[in-house]
């Protein structure tokens, strides 16, 4: 039996009928066809699929649909703002901070939720905080750089700490 959800998903009021058993990913990509959220493993480990829910990471294949009821969901679609990148997308493309890109999305989920709750970082602290979050192909190196500059340009854009009463993530 179907069910009706409302919630907001970048900004966008969003109502639809859904079966009670989607998960909020399945939601995101094959109903609302956002699919740069993306599925690594289905079973919480990778991270592929992060976004933010009220403001807070969490990994969407996670969560039924109907856990997000009234919810503001933000998807990787939703972060850059008039034809510019986030900074936090922005440091990944300058410090190629991907390979073949699968895991960049909710990289750069996680380290916007970071960088909110949490804005002066180490690279010690980014490979602790997102260490939910799986690449297959970089090592890493260029991950922690491009987190620790989209730090520096989210205090810029004065979008940094705007979270620091949230608790931990979920991606954790
Ligand atoms: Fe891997 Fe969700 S798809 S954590
Ligand atoms: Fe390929 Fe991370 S860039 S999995």
């Amino acid at each position: 039996m179907a069910i009706s959800i409302s919630l907001t998903v970048n900004g966008a009021p969003i109502s639809a009928s859904i079966d009670p058993n989607t998960l909020l990913v399945q939601f995101l990509r094959d109903q609302l066809r956002l699919t740069g959220t993306h599925v690594g493993c289905d079973t919480a480990q990778c991270g592929a699929c992060t976004v933010h829910l009220n403001g807070r990471a969490i990994k969407s294949c996670n969560i039924l649909a109907v856990q997000a009821e009234g919810a503001d969901i933000t998807t990787i679609e939703g972060i850059a703002k008039d034809g510019a990148l986030h900074p936090m997308q922005a440091a990944f493309k300058h410090c190629h901070g991907l390979q073949c890109g699968f895991c960049t999305p909710g990289m750069v989920m996680s380290a916007i939720s970071l960088v909110e709750r949490q804005p002066n970082l180490t690279g010690d602290d980014v490979r602790a905080q997102l260490d939910g979050n799986l690449c297959r192909c970089t090592g890493y190196h260029n991950i922690v750089k491009a987190v620790l500059e989209g730090a520096e340009g989210m205090k810029s854009a004065g979008t940094a700490n705007a979270n620091a009463a949230a608790t931990a993530p979920a991606t954790a």
